[in-house]
Formats: structure tokens, sequence, C-alpha cells
């Protein structure tokens, strides 16, 4: 058998392969390279920018729940400005392909904003536009369960865009379709599903929630069968490429996440159960694929609705 080809194309974006570390989950990947060279993932997404600095929720705000995790950091970052003035001139000395440029904000100035201040910006492939963040409030709209909202996001902010926009959306959506649907008829380029879903942990001990936000997003392998339904239920319909993310922990999620419509896979919650889950999982994806016969990775992609 021939080597196995790992490359998949998300738009015009030819990636090594599909493993891309989800936004949140590896910083500005700095603190990775002590485990390997980052330089194998196909990608990375960085941690969600806001136009401001954060400093994110009281603590605690990460909980060990059965099956995976449930955090509420609340979008920590130190802005806009200090992602393009310090880090990406420091990410640019060690990571030689183009990054996942996750970016959240409440209303569609701010979005345009920093949009405006990343256009230049060579290391970005694509915007990931996250409109379905649970741990932040005061949005000036609900973006990832409106249409309408979506609509008008995406219809301002695609005219001034640079690059692909990507849009993730929530798992909560009431019909995530239809939220699909919008977002490609407004001018997406892909979607990212999914975000995290929001979830409560009570302390048993206090009778109170475990965290002071309250509310959280669970990650980690229960999400799996929820983004699964998400990429299967919106690949039938959308013909823009899909970053299936949720749940995945080894090279047979991302097989079944590439069956289902992805394209390319995100991996959030297991980067932190270890570190070196990505490098990991390239590693493996080949064994896998002699065993079941893949040749190429881009073959997969939808092979489930066949
Ligand atoms: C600690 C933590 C922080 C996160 N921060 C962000 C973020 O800043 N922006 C974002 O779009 N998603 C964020 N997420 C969501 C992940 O990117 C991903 O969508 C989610 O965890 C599901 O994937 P998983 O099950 O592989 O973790 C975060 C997740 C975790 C666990």
């Amino acid at each position: 058998m021939i080597k196995p080809k790992l490359s998949v194309k998300l738009g015009e974006w030819i990636l090594d392969n599909p493993i891309i570390p989800a936004s949140g989950t590896f910083g500005y990947g700095f603190e990775h390279i002590p485990f390997y060279d980052i330089n194998v993932l196909g990608s990375f997404a960085i941690k969600g920018t806001t136009i401001k600095p954060r400093f994110g929720n009281e603590l605690p705000r990460i909980g060990e729940i059965s099956g995976g995790m449930i955090n509420s950091v609340g979008l920590q970052n130190p802005g806009i400005d200090s992602l393009v003035k310090d880090i990406i001139p420091e990410l640019k000395k060690i990571y030689h392909k183009k990054i996942v440029a996750n970016i959240a904000a409440g209303t569609i100035k701010d979005f345009c904003e920093m949009i405006y201040k990343l256009n230049n910006e060579e290391i970005i492939g694509v915007y990931e536009i996250n409109v379905s963040c649970p741990n932040v409030c005061n949005q000036e709209y609900d973006f990832s369960n409106d249409p309408l909202h979506l609509q008008e996001l995406i219809k301002t902010i695609k005219p001034i865009s640079k690059k692909p926009l990507f849009i993730k959306l929530s798992p909560l959506s009431t019909d995530i379709v239809k939220m699909a649907i919008t977002a490609q008829n407004a001018g997406a380029d892909g979607l990212t599903l999914i975000n995290t879903m929001p979830g409560l942990m009570i302390d048993s001990k206090t009778a109170k929630p475990f965290m002071p936000n309250r509310i959280g997003g669970i990650s980690g392998p229960m999400l799996k069968p929820i983004a699964l339904r998400a990429i299967y239920l919106c690949y039938k319909v959308v013909n823009i490429p899909i970053m299936g993310c949720g749940g995945i922990s080894n090279a047979a999620d991302v097989l079944e996440m590439m069956y289902a419509g992805a394209t390319a896979v995100q991996i959030g919650a297991m980067n932190l159960v270890d570190p070196a889950i990505c490098a990991n999982i390239i590693k493996e994806l080949p064994q896998i694929m002699v065993k079941a016969k893949i040749n190429k990775l881009s073959d997969i992609i939808g092979k489930a609705h066949e």
C-alpha cells in the first residue's frame, strides 16, 4: 500500500494534515513547544481574542465531570492590540504555517474593528468567528441562535475581511442546520462545528454552583455524539468546508468526524489531559488509515452519507 496522504484542503488552504488544536486549549502554542514541534500540526486556533483585554471569570473556572470537563474561563486574553504587537511577532519566530484566528465580540462594530487590525497579518489563514461562547454575557444580539442577526453580522464583516470566514456555531442553537445555511448564504467560507455545550456543576458539599460564574461549557469525549450530529446534518445542506470539533481523543474519532462531513478537525479539552495528544494523533493516523484501507484522508470526507 502507498504511504497514506494526510493532507486536506480547507477551501483554498492546503493543510499537511487535518489536526488543529481548538481555541482556548492551546494558548498561542508557546507552552506546547517542550512537548513537540508544533509545526507538525495542520494548523492551530489561537485563544479567542476580544477588542479589549479580559481577565476572565472568577476561579474556579474549570471542573471535571464524567466524560469531560466544564469551563467558564470567560475569554481571558490580552486583547487585539497586544495580539498584534506582542504575540504575533513572537509566534512568527516559532510557527511557520498559518493559524486560525479566533475572535469574539458582543457587537458587530467590535468584530469589524478586530478584522481591520488583523487583515494584514500573513500568519492568519482564516478567521474563526466565535458567536457561541457560553461564558460571556453582554452580547448585542444572540448571533448563534438568531438567523437575522447572524446574517447581518456576516454580511457586514465579509466585505471588509481579507481572510476566509469560518463561523463557529453553538450546539445550543435551536436549529443548527438553519444557522449553518444562514451563514453560508450570508457569505461564510466555512463553519466550525461545534463550541462547548452549556452546562452547570453543583457542589454537593456546599449545595451551590461549583463555579462563581455558575454556567460553563461542556467539552471532552461526552461532546462527540453532539458534534457528530451537528456535522452530519449540516454537511448535508451546505457546500462550504466544516472544521469538526467536540470530543475528539484519538485517531478513530478523527475518522468518524471526517466520515460525518468534516474536512479538518479541532481538538480541545484533550490538550489539557495530554499536551502531546495532537502530535500523537498525527502519528497514529497513517496506521489507522492503512488498517481501514484509506489512501487519502480527503477521500473519506462525508463518506457516512453515501
Ligand atoms: C478551557 C477552554 C477554553 C476555551 N476557550 C475558547 C475560546 O476562547 N474560543 C472558542 O471559540 N472556543 C473556546 N473553547 C471551546 C473549544 O475551542 C472547543 O470548541 C470545545 O472545547 C469542544 O471541543 P473539545 O470537546 O475537543 O474540547 C474553549 C474550551 C476549553 C476547554
